[in-house]
Formats: C-alpha cells, structure tokens, sequence
C-alpha cells in the first residue's frame, strides 16, 4: 500500500468536480476532512460539501483500515441511494477489476479487499436496520431528519471506541440533531451556504425572494445553516412511513413550458380513462412557482393516491385545458383548488366556459376560516390551512391515506413541513417546498366538505363557491 495520503490528497488522487479536474478541497472544508475527532457534528446549509466528505473520508477510511466495520446511515432512501452509488462508483475506479464486493440488498454492503465492510442503512422505520451492528466509523447524513427512536437504536450500534459524524441541516425542531450541535462534547463545524464559492449575490437575492426573505426561517435554515426559531414537524415521520404502499397505476406526469410547442395535451399527459371516481387538489403556480395537481381515490371512506401533475411555467390558458381534458378523462367528484396564485382566474374562466363546473369546484381561501362542523345547525369554525392539515394529520394517524411510495417529491415534502407559533399564538406553517402538501390539503378538504353531515349548505362566505 502506498504511504498514507492525507484524505484531502486522497480526495485529489481519486476524486473529480463536477468539470472532471481532481478534486480541491475548499478552504472552509480543509479542517473538518482532516479532523481526528471521534464526535464531530456538522450544521450547514445547503450544497457545501457534507455528502462529498462522507464519500471521501468513507473511501479513505476503508483505504487505509483493515477488517473494519463502517457504516453511512441516512434517514430515507431518497438520500442513501445517490450517495452509495457515488461511493460504488468511486471504489470500483479506486480498486479495478472488481476486488470491491458489492451487494445492494437487502442493504449497502461493500467489501473491500482488505477485509474492511462499508454499509449503507436507512434509519428506516424506528431505526431497526441499525440493530445487531457493531460499526467503528459511523457517518450519519441528513441527520436533522432521523427520529429519536432511530437514533437510540443507532448509538448503540457504534463500537465503545467507535466514532460519530454527523451532517444536517437546521429545520428549527429542537430534536437530536439540534441537541448534538449544542454539545461541547462534539466537535462542531458551520457552513453557511454562502462560503460556497458559487453563491453569488444573484444566487442570494434569489433565495431571498424564494423562501420571504433574509429573515426568514427557510433562508435561515437551507442557506445560513441556523436553527432559527424553534419549530415543529408537521407530519409524523414514522406514521408517513407506514402509510407508504406500492400503487402501481399512480401516474405521475411532470410537464415543462419546453414540451408545450412540441405536443398534443394527450400527448404530454396520456391519460388513461379512470373508471374509479376521483377527488382533485390543485394549488395553481404561476411564474416561478410550479403547479401541482393531484387526484385521489376514495374507497370506502380511505383516500388511495390516483395520480399527480406537476407543471413548470406552464401558461395560464393551458391549466384551464388540463382541467378539460381531465373532466373528459375521469369521473371527477370534486376539485378543491386554492385561490392563490393562479386559482381565482382558472376557476372563473372554467365556470365562464360552463357553469356546470361550478358544481365541481371549491375555491379555497388558505387565510380564511372554513366551517369543520355544525352544533344545534350552527356552524363551527376554524382557520382553513391549519385544518386542511389536520384533515391529513388525521388520516395519517388512523391509516386512513396511503401515500404512493413512489413519488418521493411528496414525501420530501411532507417529511420537511414544519410550523412554529407566533408571538400571537398563531400556526405559521413553513413555506417554498409544499405545493404538493397544498394541493393535497384542498383535495381533502373538498372531499371533506362535500361530506359534512349536515342539511345546511357549505358556509358561501368562506368556501367560495363560484364566487
Ligand atoms: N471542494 C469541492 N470542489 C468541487 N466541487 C465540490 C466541492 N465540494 C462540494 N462540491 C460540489 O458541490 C455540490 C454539493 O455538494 P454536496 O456534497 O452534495 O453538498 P451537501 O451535501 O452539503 O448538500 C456537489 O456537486 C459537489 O460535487
Ligand atoms: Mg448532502
């Protein structure tokens, strides 16, 4: 074996950028790749360099150590499995002709020619996956994510002597993560995104305008690598976990405003004729945000996924034909649609066209009040968005949603949805990434409201009805 190479020389031997020159280490990444620390933790922004120095010091570290057990754990498969493929890639260029064992299932497992075993494990659900392993190095990435069950079963997974590295990014819940980054124990390291030598002032005015601002808790969180204030997740983890079920007839579709000149609406959206009746949520974007429509089955009380349509600058006019063309398509027993964005005027120009889609649709004002019930024939009331959630919160917790283990955009999205309270007492829910959840919500809410046992109708003043 050659003499030790230092892990940021290992990097420029073995590693390449993203332009095929060897790998640089940045300044702001030199200190943490050479660290010798047995506890470490990392709190960063976004795209700094986390996931690439787990890919180097893993490869290192079974370079250099013989018969050694490590393991790179992360909370979902969305995030393990781009990082171990990387990492397969890297060793078979590392080790030619196949001396690196590699088996896929039922989890990572690489053996290097030395005896040393790298695994790569989900936290899956409540952190079983980690039991019976007695690892020596342990990096855990996208550790803000893993649920403390996971992390009790993980711990003791490392050996006495073993070591701990771990990655996240802030999402405001004083979890575990939160917990290791406040402790003199672990060597602590911060990386703003913007020590990222491509964050420009462009790219900040952007993000800026993106997540509400500088001070806003997303900007906070993705690109300072702050806590911000505290907040809490949304939806349960491990409850989203196990309402994932295999649907193989879920479609999903992903339109661009480049495919329009080039196709037919059938051709961009073959959509099969769906016999099985169907509730619509769409919450409508326009300019830089996407739009998201999604179909749900409804069987026996139980919401089953039927589909989602996520289109990128797509015009105006041509949301009004999807809608069209999907009420040709499929047996459609309501449509909530939210009123923001681009909503109000599709819904008005649809019911223009026919008013027959004024049975369907219910307008959704998120800031205004919706009636959840009826006492003696009056109508109780509560805040529209904090109650769509409550809806799905609800399904959640008594399995009555399965959600489409394939469609990993949504379960990012649920999984990352966070609220805090304001000074007023008020919910404030996280913004940018829940168009998907948004849409969802209206879905169960127009199934919900068309439901109300009640002889009243629905409250006119706050499901817009037409308006
Ligand atoms: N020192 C470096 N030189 C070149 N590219 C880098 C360097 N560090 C990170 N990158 C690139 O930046 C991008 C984000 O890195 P990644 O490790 O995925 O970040 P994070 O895990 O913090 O989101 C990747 O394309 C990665 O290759
Ligand atoms: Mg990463």
């Amino acid at each position: 074996m050659d003499k030790k190479l230092s892990r940021a020389s290992f990097a420029g031997r073995f590693f390449r950028d993203r332009q095929g020159n060897p790998w640089k280490t940045r300044d702001y990444q030199r200190k943490s790749l050479n660290s010798r620390q047995k506890r470490k933790v990392l709190r960063c922004g976004r795209d700094v360099g986390k996931t690439s120095e787990i890919e180097i010091v893993a490869l290192h570290t079974a370079y250099y150590n013989d018969n050694k057990e490590l393991l790179i754990a992360a909370p979902r498969e969305n995030h393990l499995l781009p990082l171990m493929e990387r990492i397969v890639d890297r060793a078979q260029q590392i080790y030619p002709e196949k001396q690196v064992k590699v088996k896929r299932s039922p989890s990572y497992r690489l053996t290097f020619p030395n005896g040393t075993v790298l695994w790569g494990r989900i936290a899956g659900h409540r952190g079983v996956n980690f039991q019976g392993m007695h690892a020596d190095f342990v990096w855990v990435d996208e550790a803000q994510e893993f649920s403390n069950a996971a992390w009790s079963e993980l711990l003791p997974a490392i050996k006495g002597k073993g070591s701990l590295w771990i990655y996240g990014v802030p999402n405001g819940v004083r979890n575990q993560f939160y917990n290791f980054t406040q402790m003199d124990l672990f060597q602590q390291f911060h990386w703003p995104a913007t020590l990222n030598p491509d964050f420009s002032e462009e790219r900040r005015q952007e993000m800026a305008a993106l997540y509400g601002g500088e001070n806003s808790p997303e900007y906070l969180h993705f690109i300072l690598g702050e806590h911000g204030r505290p907040r809490l997740g949304v939806f349960d983890f491990d409850l989203y976990q196990t309402s994932k079920k295999d649907f193989a007839n879920y479609l999903l579709f992903k339109i661009t405003a480049n495919d329009l000149p080039l196709h037919h609406l059938e051709d961009l959206l073959p959509f099969p004729r769906l016999s099985t009746p169907v509730y619509l949520g769409a919450d409508l974007g326009y300019a830089s945000d996407p739009t998201e429509i999604v179909g749900w089955h409804i069987d026996k009380g139980m919401m089953n996924p039927a589909f989602r349509i996520h289109l990128e600058n797509v015009p105006y006019n041509l949301q009004i034909r999807i809608f069209e063309y999907l009420r040709q398509q499929i047996n459609i027993l309501g449509i909530g649609i939210d009123l923001g964005g681009n909503g109000l005027g599709v819904m008005h120009q649809l019911i223009e066209k026919d008013p027959e889609w004024e049975r369907l649709i219910s307008g959704i004002n998120f800031g205004g009040w919706v009636t959840v019930s009826y006492s003696s024939d009056r109508p109780c009331r509560e805040p529209a968005k904090k109650f769509m959630t409550t809806l799905l919160e609800r399904r959640l917790q008594s399995g009555a949603i399965n959600m489409p283990a394939s469609d990993r955009e949504r379960e990012d999205q649920y999984i990352n949805h966070t609220f805090q309270v304001s000074e007023q007492g008020r919910i404030v829910y996280s913004k940018g990434n829940d168009h998907i959840i948004d849409a969802d919500r209206c879905a169960a809410l127009c199934f919900n409201q068309n439901n109300l046992e009640s002889d009243l109708d629905k409250d006119p003043g706050i499901i817009i009805q037409g308006c």
